[in-house]
């Protein structure tokens, strides 16, 4: 497996694998889980050179975040990273994605003004401006993303059409523990109290699906489930508990076709997120 710390470097190594095959890229902060090893073995799976970019991008986090402490282990993930049968991995330092002078940034609109975007102001242009950067160092066939994360995937979905980007946006099935609690690199931060306290995100999703799946149709009210659960968990601090349409997240007045269920919460130092995809039984006739 070979490791690249400059674009040059990673462009002389992609230009020799486009003329063997499709080329996959699974972009990542690091300090790896399976959420990212399912990215990877997709990637693997379908393309013939697979690319993982580990950079701990600063402008998608806000001043008062977690930047300085988002949990790192280059070498473990590098680990990692071979044992999923990785090709190469790009990590650049801020130097190199953002040198001196720069002055560009990605901003994509209207789906950004909700979910995280309204909790985290700049985090979706600092994630369309890294992303931007990265596909067009690595310029890969396909690029994979959890969804988890699935406002993220929207955007990047959203910006590689407005942008005409020639590439395919693959999305993956969130990873979960045993107990429901999906798989992110913040799990670290939680004490034993509050990882047992963290998996109130997806009972609450759960709930709230087992409600819709009953005849419940009126977004106010699957709203107040999710905050109602979350709420009821006294280590978890609502952010936000929200139902969306699909496929890019449209108010709705009653429920129907496919929803995103969408929830936010801070247990100890971690914000967490989660969210459920909910096929809307059609009404019966
Ligand atoms: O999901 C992440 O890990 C990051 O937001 C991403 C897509 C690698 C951009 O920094």
């Amino acid at each position: 497996m070979r490791v690249c710390h400059t674009v040059r470097e990673v462009r002389d190594f992609v230009r020799a694998a486009r003329a063997e095959g499709l080329v996959g890229l699974v972009p990542t902060m690091g300090y790896f889980h399976d959420g990212h090893l399912a990215l990877m073995h997709r990637a693997r799976s379908e393309c013939r050179t697979v690319v993982v970019s580990i950079y701990v991008n600063p402008l998608q986090f806000g001043p008062r975040e977690d930047f300085r402490s988002y949990p790192r282990d280059p070498e473990r993930d590098l680990r990692l990273a071979e044992g999923a049968g990785v090709d190469m991995v790009f990590m650049p330092d801020d130097g190199e994605m953002y040198p001196p002078g720069y002055a560009t940034y990605v901003e994509v609109e209207g789906l950004t003004d909700k979910l995280c975007g309204r909790s985290r102001p700049g985090h979706f242009r600092g994630v369309a401006t890294v992303v931007t950067k990265l596909f067009n160092i690595v310029r890969p066939d396909r690029a994979y993303f959890g969804e988890k994360d699935f406002q993220q995937a929207l955007v990047i979905r959203r910006l590689a059409a407005d942008l005409n980007l020639d590439l395919e946006i693959i999305t993956v099935p969130t990873v979960r523990e045993p107990d429901g609690l999906a798989m992110s690199s913040r799990n670290v931060y939680l004490s034993p109290a509050e990882r047992e306290a963290a998996t109130v995100l997806y009972r609450s999703l759960v709930k709230a699906r087992d409600a819709i799946l009953a005849g419940e149709r009126t977004p106010e009210r699957v709203r107040h489930i999710l905050a109602a659960t979350i709420a009821a968990e006294p280590l978890a601090d609502l952010d936000y508990a929200e139902v969306y349409g699909l496929p890019w997240l449209a108010g709705l007045d009653r429920l129907e076709g496919e929803v995103l269920l969408a929830v936010a919460a801070r247990v100890g130092r971690a914000r967490l997120i989660d969210n459920l995809v909910v096929k809307v039984p059609p009404a019966e006739e």
